[in-house]
């Protein structure tokens, strides 16, 4: 399995030294949380029992480009949606909604997911309510789901993945949000960086295959006055 990895994002001008030409990458993979979920979030929102509350499946989400909301955290499309188009690649579907046809790929992100898995943090007292199960394993393992049709369609899986491209991330800004919601102190806090690092990381060393990266630094937002929720 040859892929290019992108983990997370600062421009989109810095595809522009990439190739913008279709035939460079033939379909898309994303995972990552809110600032690129398509509607993952919303699926498994209705199925948790009891259902968690959305609330960005009502305008004003979605007014400014497709008009209807559709579980995009975003008034309208969100990075990878330019990343797709920018490649000539359709606007990614959400991968709960388990589109028959994923030869162009699909994106796996789950509004709120987290880099280390969610028992940790349900374990550890550190939320007070139940999390959706959609941290970046979780998300690997519907990727291995996947696999067998998106490779019956590219034809064969040798190097069904060579002209993929896969963007990561963000991850980490909910693993930071639940720790200081949790009322940690910074120094507690700064200390779960390594695990929570190590969990980005982790999945993408000793693949046996080769990979090209791309490493490009988003950061996450600022949370130094945000109110605990
Ligand atoms: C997608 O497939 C999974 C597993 O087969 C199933 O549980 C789920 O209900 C399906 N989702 C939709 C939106 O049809
Ligand atoms: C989350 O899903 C994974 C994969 O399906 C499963 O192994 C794990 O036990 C689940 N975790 C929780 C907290 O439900
Ligand atoms: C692979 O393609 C064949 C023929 O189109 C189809 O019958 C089969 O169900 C597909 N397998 C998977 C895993 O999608």
């Amino acid at each position: 399995m040859d892929l290019t990895l992108v983990l997370s994002l600062l421009f989109l001008s810095c595809f522009h030294g990439v190739s913008s030409d279709s035939r460079y990458f033939t379909s898309l993979f994303t995972l990552g949380d809110s600032y690129i979920d398509v509607g993952n979030f919303v699926i498994m929102a209705a199925r948790a029992v009891p259902a968690v509350p959305v609330w960005h499946d009502k305008l004003p989400y979605g007014m400014t480009f497709f008009g209807h909301p559709t579980g995009r955290l975003s008034d309208g499309r969100v990075i990878v949606d330019f990343i797709a188009e920018q490649f000539g690649l359709p606007l990614l579907q959400a991968s709960l909604l388990n589109s028959s046809d994923v030869s162009k790929g699909a994106n796996f992100a789950v509004g709120g997911a987290t880099a280390i898995d969610v028992d940790f943090y349900e374990r550890n007292n550190l939320v007070q309510f139940k999390l959706l199960n959609n941290s970046l394993s979780v998300q690997l393992g519907w990727l291995e789901e996947l696999k067998p049709s998106f490779c019956n369609a590219t034809k064969g899986c040798r190097g069904c993945f060579s002209k993929a491209l896969f963007f990561v991330g963000e991850f980490g800004v909910n693993d930071y949000n639940f720790l200081w919601s949790a009322g940690k102190t910074e120094e507690e806090v700064m200390s779960y960086v390594p695990k929570i690092v190590e969990h980005i990381v982790r999945p993408w060393r000793g693949l046996s295959t080769k990979v090209q990266y791309m490493w490009l630094c988003q950061g996450i937002h600022q949370t130094g006055a945000r109110q605990p929720f």
